[in-house]
């Protein structure tokens, strides 16, 4: 695996793994992540390794999706561990970019995909989703993977993702190469995530009610229950589980991330965020 962190010696490493000798015959598959590297992004890297012939991991912890109340300093840093991790799985390149290569002295411009992150964890988050979107936006143009792998865990990142792929055009990776791969789930149907390392036994013992209380109020509105009411039940549900609040229940157009009243028939996503303990657990599951 080469570890690269110079903009032209991707760029050299890009055009060597795409041609393979032969132009245009060897396919990239782009991972990108902030690091600290977990079971779920491997599962995106796994999944990668099938779509592609040639695969790209990023690492690089973006300073513009975090908030002035959410500390970067604290994120967790672990590039040698990380790097090892990813030439066990076999990944051919590692981009791993310094804030001054990504964001160089004036660098002015910004990505924002309107509306669709002014809902849900936009709402809590400023300019969050802005950060993501032109840090995605960079590491498409800095990669130009055939294909790109995110966690289908982040619905409302991976939906504003695809949504600045159609509307700037993008041709690498274009809007339906951007792959969502499936939450991956401990076997009581928690949903996988760094921020369970939070949890107490206790509350550990209480979080799957949370996907348990997701799939009863899915069945009820499949089965033609009214939206609203049983969402009010999942929240209740939610809460006699132990869960301290909820800061969103939502059931939405699984694009547009339109609120959904009605069950209509269109693609759908039940979206839900709630604390517990000192965690804040995101899920979210098709509505089919
Ligand atoms: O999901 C993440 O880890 C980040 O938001 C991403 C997509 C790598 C952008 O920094």
């Amino acid at each position: 695996m080469q570890t690269i962190s110079r903009l032209d010696a991707l760029r050299s490493a890009v055009g060597a793994l795409k041609s393979g000798g032969k132009p245009g015959m060897r396919t990239l598959a782009l991972v990108p992540t902030m690091g600290a590297l977990h079971e779920g992004h491997l599962t995106l890297v796994r999944e990668a390794k099938k779509r592609a012939d040639h695969v790209a991991v990023s690492i690089f912890v973006n300073p513009r999706q975090f908030g002035p109340n959410e500390d970067l300093d604290a994120y967790p840093r672990r590039m040698a561990a990380d790097a090892a991790l990813l030439e066990t799985e076999g990944v051919d390149l590692l981009w791993a970019p310094t804030v001054e290569v990504m964001y160089p002295a004036g660098y002015a411009t910004n990505v924002s995909v309107s509306g669709l992150d002014a809902v849900l964890c936009g709402a809590a988050r400023p300019g969050h989703f802005d950060g993501v979107a032109t840090v995605v936006g960079k590491l498409f143009n800095q990669v130009r993977p055939d294909v790109a792998l995110f966690g289908e865990k982040d619905w409302q990142q991976l939906a504003i993702i695809r949504r600045m792929a159609r509307d700037l055009d993008l041709v690498a990776p274009f809007a339906d190469a951007i792959i969502g791969v499936p939450t991956v789930r401990e076997v009581d149907g928690l949903a996988m995530s760094s921020r369970n390392q939070y949890l107490t036994a206790q509350e550990r013992a209480a979080a799957p009610a949370l996907a348990r209380a997701m799939r009863k109020a899915i069945a009820a509105v499949v089965r033609g229950a009214p939206v609203s009411p049983t969402l009010d039940g999942l929240r209740a549900d939610v809460l006699a589980a132990g869960f301290r609040s909820i800061d969103y229940a939502d059931m939405r157009d699984a694009d547009t991330l339109e609120d959904m009243l009605v069950f209509d028939g269109r693609a759908a996503r039940l979206l839900v965020a709630a604390h517990i303990g000192k965690a804040r657990l995101i899920d979210n599951m098709a509505v089919a």
